[in-house]
């Protein structure tokens, strides 16, 4: 099999997804309409003219702009529809989705009206074709410890369908230990606990997620290689690290794909997966973001494989269902 269809067909799983991130033009445009917002642009050239970032805000400034568009039930569930349609077709069999209540409830719209629409598609897409997932529920650091407190607490009804908590948005002037209470009463609470790090931020924001929010995994990382005593850490503790490559070109982490240090990462002994961060904004879903590690650092079969069985490793899902899910892979 070539290496493009084996990346493009094995079983894998993603673990650094904004449901928010997916929002596509046509569906920002079409809901739009539907409720009267005026956009900036009127043709899908000008959105996708103004896909040109230079840093992660000025992403994060267009991306809650974009999800302004969100309104009532049936949006939510259509964009989360969308995306496990993707999940199907480019068979990730597991997806572990995040997103941001704060970005929906800061404009007016109920915990419950967005989390039933994630949670209609969610059931509907296991119901009928077995998709696997689990729901992150991210705080934006840009915000104040006691707005995550607050939404920790909107979460409670819902508690049984979230699995873990997470932080995101803007990453600079934002470090972790603003955020180890609300962390700390997460934990006690039952969530698993990830965090944005070293994105944007130096590894003392790496550093600051493992110590002070007790993190069991790191999204992006990347930055971690400037630090050689904490790449030992990481890789003597096998935490691992949601690598967004695609993401990391578009928001000028890296220069090129073929500067992007992720196979260097693997090299290294680090548990990097690869994941499509928010797609339509940066290029593509998870099976872009492969083709473009083959087309641009050379990915080789064995590498994928490595990095579609750290996917399972790393995922909250049990140790039966990651042993059924590295056997796939393994037979693939
Ligand atoms: N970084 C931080 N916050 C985000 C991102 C990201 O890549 N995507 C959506 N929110
Ligand atoms: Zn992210």
């Amino acid at each position: 099999m070539d290496i493009i269809s084996y990346v493009s067909e094995m079983p894998k799983a993603e673990l650094h997804l904004h449901i928010e991130g997916t929002l596509e033009p046509e569906m920002m445009m079409a809901l739009a309409e539907k409720h009267g917002v005026v956009l900036p642009y009127t043709t899908l050239d000008e959105v996708h003219a103004a896909y040109n970032f230079s840093d992660l805000q000025s992403f994060l400034d267009l991306y809650y702009f974009g999800a302004s568009v969100l309104r009532d039930e049936s949006d939510f569930f259509d964009l989360m529809w969308a995306y496990l349609v993707k999940c199907r077709q480019q068979n990730i069999v597991h997806t572990e989705i995040m997103f941001d209540p704060q970005t929906h409830t800061d404009r007016g719209i109920a915990f419950d009206v967005m989390m039933k629409g994630y949670l209609g598609a969610l059931k509907q897409a296991e119901a009928e074709w077995g998709q696997s997932f689990k729901l992150i529920m991210c705080f934006l650091r840009h915000l104040s410890q006691a707005s995550a407190f607050e939404t920790l607490g909107m979460a409670e009804p819902f508690s049984d369908d979230i699995d873990a908590v997470g932080l995101d948005s803007g990453e600079l002037g934002n470090p972790p230990e603003k955020f180890s209470d609300v962390f700390a009463a997460a934990a006690q609470q039952g969530y698993q606990c990830v965090a944005h790090a070293g994105e944007e931020g130096p590894p003392a924001y790496i550093w600051g997620a493992l110590n002070s929010l007790n993190v069991a995994r790191i999204d992006h990382g990347v930055r971690c290689l400037e630090d050689d005593e904490l790449v030992a850490q990481l890789v003597r503790d096998q935490t691992p690290l949601t690598v967004c490559p695609l993401s990391n070109v578009r928001l000028c982490v890296v220069d090129e794909m073929k500067d992007h240090p992720i196979l260097t990462m693997l090299d290294k002994g680090l548990l990097v997966t690869v994941n499509s961060d928010d797609p339509p904004y940066f290029g593509g879903y998870l099976n872009d973001n492969f083709l473009a590690m083959v087309g641009g650092l050379g990915l080789a079969q064995d590498q994928a494989k490595q990095l579609a069985a750290n996917s399972f490793k790393a995922s909250f899902l049990d140790e039966e269902k990651k042993q059924y899910f590295l056997g796939a892979l393994d037979s693939f």
